[in-house]
């Protein structure tokens, strides 16, 4: 089995996978697989035919070369339910666990969390589930829910634009509990490199490289965090792969650091069902 510690610095994601035939995606989850990209995010809102296609990657792979995170989606209204949610991914997938299971968006999850949790912690020392992770967290939901059932794993929004959970603080408490990040959407879906932004266009002239690769690089060679990234082209596969090799100078990191993006900053983030502002699972794709 995968060790948290042995997660590639870039994971599978499986958004949208559907939008091409299943072989081709295949052959895109596949060629992941065989650069080392070793963990893979995937839930039942995705879609029957991204199931399908997850099922199929996971029946003709030895289990044991994948870490698998699968969400629990928002319409689940009890703790049966949940329980049920999690043995049909185990049925889907022909496989007796799932590495990681993660409430997907509490915003929209009538359920208490507690409830919840309590099934995933039952379901975890059946041995059906090794790890609990969480997802799209308001910030003050993620200290007593890690505390009380010991999260590994946080998959978040975070990317060049899109700072919220650093500057909220979840980023650092997650390092500092030992719960890896894991930055959803790091490409904002190729959005942030259309935006040519002036800082991202000359560090990429700079390095010779594109502008996604330096977010890739930024992200997890200076922060330390981990992404998903959905990519079925071969060839944007091997450039993300591509991105941790490069080095930049600090100096260019710490600029990075610094770019604040006004569009997103001026979007207020409901994380507690206000009604106002908008909640963080939609934020990225605002703008
Ligand atoms: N927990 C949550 O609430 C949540 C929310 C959103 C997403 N996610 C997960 O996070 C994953 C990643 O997010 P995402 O798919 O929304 O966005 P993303 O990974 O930022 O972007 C994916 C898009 O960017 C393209 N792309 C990938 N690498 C590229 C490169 N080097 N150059 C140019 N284009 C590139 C892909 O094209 P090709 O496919 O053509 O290669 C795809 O169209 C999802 O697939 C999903 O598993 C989770």
């Amino acid at each position: 089995m995968i060790a948290l510690e042995q997660l590639s610095p870039i994971g599978i994601g499986t958004h949208q996978i559907d939008r091409v035939e299943r072989a081709c995606a295949l052959r895109g989850l596949r060629c992941a697989l065989e650069h080392g990209e070793n963990f893979l995010s995937t839930g039942t809102s995705y879609g029957p035919d991204v199931m399908e296609t997850v099922s199929c990657l996971m029946r003709s792979i030895e289990r044991e070369r994948i870490f698998l995170c699968v969400y629990i989606e928002p319409s689940v209204q009890s703790g049966e339910e949940v329980r049920a949610a999690v043995e049909a991914y185990l049925r889907r997938f022909g496989t007796d666990y799932v590495d990681c299971c993660q409430i997907h968006n509490p915003y929209e999850t009538a359920l208490s969390l507690d409830t919840v949790y309590e099934e995933l912690a039952r379901l975890r020392e059946e041995g059906k589930i090794r790890f609990l992770g969480a997802s799209n967290l308001a910030p003050s939901a993620l200290e007593p829910l890690a505390q009380q059932w010991d999260l590994r794993l946080f998959e978040g929004l975070y990317n060049f634009e899109c700072r919220n959970y650093e500057l909220e603080g979840v980023t650092a408490a997650c390092r500092n509990r030992g719960i890896r990040f894991v930055c959803y959407q790091p490409l904002r879906r190729n959005r942030t490199a259309q935006k040519n932004y002036p800082l991202l266009a000359e560090v990429a002239q700079r390095y010779g490289c594109t502008q996604n690769q330096v977010i890739l690089n930024w992200l997890i060679r200076w922060k330390g965090l981990q992404v998903i990234v959905k990519a079925l082209s071969l060839d944007n596969i091997a450039a993300n792969l591509a991105a941790l090799d490069l080095q930049l100078e600090a100096e260019d990191y710490r600029r990075l650091d610094a770019f604040r993006c006004p569009e997103c900053d001026g979007i207020a983030v409901d994380w507690n069902r206000s009604g106002v502002g908008i909640p963080i699972h939609l934020l990225a794709n605002q703008f």
